[in-house]
């Protein structure tokens, strides 16, 4: 532990003062990650990160330093900047830096500029391994900061734009060095992406307008696991549910769970609550803002604020009534229609509410944590590239889930085993 006055770890936060807070908040969520908590336990006494850097570019939140928290115990020497400038718990970058003796740079509500400056600080310590949600810090390294990329050895990506973007660098040959797929994990995505994103998302709804979901149509752009996930808990709240895609089989999937799928074009002028997550950019545009009902709600919970086009809006807008609610921005229309955007067009889980809770992020941080310590022992054996999560960590993970709620499952007898292995045995 730092020296709370001499001693602390390189920082830019919003107010030291908030730490107390922060600490409460954190520890709250650490109740909720049973699975870290124990991978914590463990590494505090195999310490395998020592002499390690890593540099850590996620949603600086409590279930976030509850992963920083494990490395921490494992030994590794830790920076963390933001992967979203509204994402930023200030009370938990300030216990980070104050309680836990983790460097970090983030304030919530940083400009762009503050963004990338923060990115640049984290990089900074010269990690030897790289943590990315979204391939910013990726980016930066393989972009400004070239002089650092001989040291890096490796890193994780929490997210499938992140993937997306580092496939397209592998497939162009730029990556310089080996990337794991921690968002392709069943752990992770199956939940996190789905359950997480799914709750927390029409939580930022509700804390960002106070609005009923029941009998309202709500679009969702993007039948994904995160679009399966905002759906089914809108379905479940009452509210009838519109899919917009771009994939014939994600749409039929959508028709057959029972909604109604159709073009942006036409869901634009039925709909009264809006969420784009796709991961794609312009998804609601000009001609749909020119369409949509008085008083529709736009939230994008996608990773980048590049679904809905707020230029667009800026311009068609007469007015723009800022902060109506606490990140709820009003647009009104020439013609009196009022458009309400929430958290700017960015994650608005994260914006406008908590991000996911911590009993899913338990499993990705569990993964985010086996997986680095796997690649300690394996990083010099991969070749530049992008890499899935061994299976042994993502099935570790979900048995120890399983584990923490009590659930016991069954094993296969060894005729099942042998069965499920022969292709002899018919009918
Ligand atoms: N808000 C969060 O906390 C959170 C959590 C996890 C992932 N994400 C992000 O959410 C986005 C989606 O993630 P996912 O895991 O669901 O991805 P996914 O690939 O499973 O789903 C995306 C879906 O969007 C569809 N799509 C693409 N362009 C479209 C368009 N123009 N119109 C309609 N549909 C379109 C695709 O066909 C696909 O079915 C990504 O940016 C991801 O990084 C956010």
């Amino acid at each position: 532990m730092p020296d709370r006055t001499t001693d602390l770890p390189k920082h830019d936060v919003t107010d030291l003062g908030l730490a107390a807070q922060g600490v409460k908040r954190i520890e709250w969520a650490d109740r909720a990650m049973p699975v870290l908590r124990q991978i914590r336990e463990r590494f505090a006494q195999e310490r395998p990160f020592d002499g390690v850097r890593l540099a850590a570019c996620m949603h600086v939140t409590t279930e976030t330093a509850n992963l920083m928290r494990a490395l921490k115990a494992g030994g590794a020497e830790i920076a963390l900047c933001a992967s979203n400038p509204l994402s930023t718990q200030d009370d938990s970058a300030a216990a980070l830096v104050q309680e836990y003796g983790v460097s970090v740079f983030a304030r919530n509500a940083v400009d762009r500029d503050g963004y990338y400056a923060h990115i640049n600080a984290a990089l900074d310590s010269a990690p030897h391994y790289v943590f990315d949600d979204g391939c910013d810090l990726v980016n930066t390294l393989h972009g400004s900061r070239t002089d650092l990329v001989d040291g890096v050895k490796a890193g994780c990506e929490e997210t499938t734009t992140g993937v997306i973007r580092l496939t397209q660098m592998a497939n162009d040959g730029a990556l310089r060095f080996p990337m794991v797929k921690v968002n392709d994990t069943d752990t992770k995505h199956m939940f996190d992406n789905r359950y997480g994103t799914g709750q927390s998302t029409l939580d930022a709804v509700f804390r960002a307008t106070n609005t009923l979901l029941a009998g309202k149509t709500v679009v969702v752009a993007g039948y994904g696991f995160c679009g399966k996930g905002v759906s089914q808990r809108a379905a479940g709240l009452g509210a009838l549910v519109v899919i917009t895609e771009i994939d014939p089989t994600k749409a039929l999937d959508a028709c057959m769970q029972g909604f109604r799928v159709m073009p942006m074009a036409e869901a634009a002028a039925i709909g009264e609550v809006f969420i784009t997550v796709t991961g794609n950019r312009d998804v609601l545009t000009r001609e749909h803002f020119a369409v949509m009902r008085d008083g529709a709600i736009l939230g994008n919970s996608g990773h980048f604020d590049i679904e809905i086009d707020i230029r667009a809006l800026e311009e068609m807008a007469e007015r723009k009534n800022a902060k109506v609610r606490h990140q709820t921005d009003e647009y009104v229309m020439p013609d009196g229609r009022r458009l309400m955007l929430l958290a700017e067009g960015r994650l608005v889980n994260l914006g406008a509410a908590e991000g996911h809770p911590p009993q899913v992020m338990d499993m990705s941080f569990a993964d985010q944590a086996l997986t680095a310590e796997w690649l300690i022992d394996n990083a010099a054996k991969l070749e530049p590239g992008v890499y899935d999560v061994p299976t042994e960590i993502d099935k570790d993970v979900a048995r120890l889930k399983l584990a923490s709620m009590g659930v016991s499952v069954d094993t296969l007898t060894p005729a099942q085993d042998d069965y499920l292995s022969s292709w002899e045995q018919g009918s």
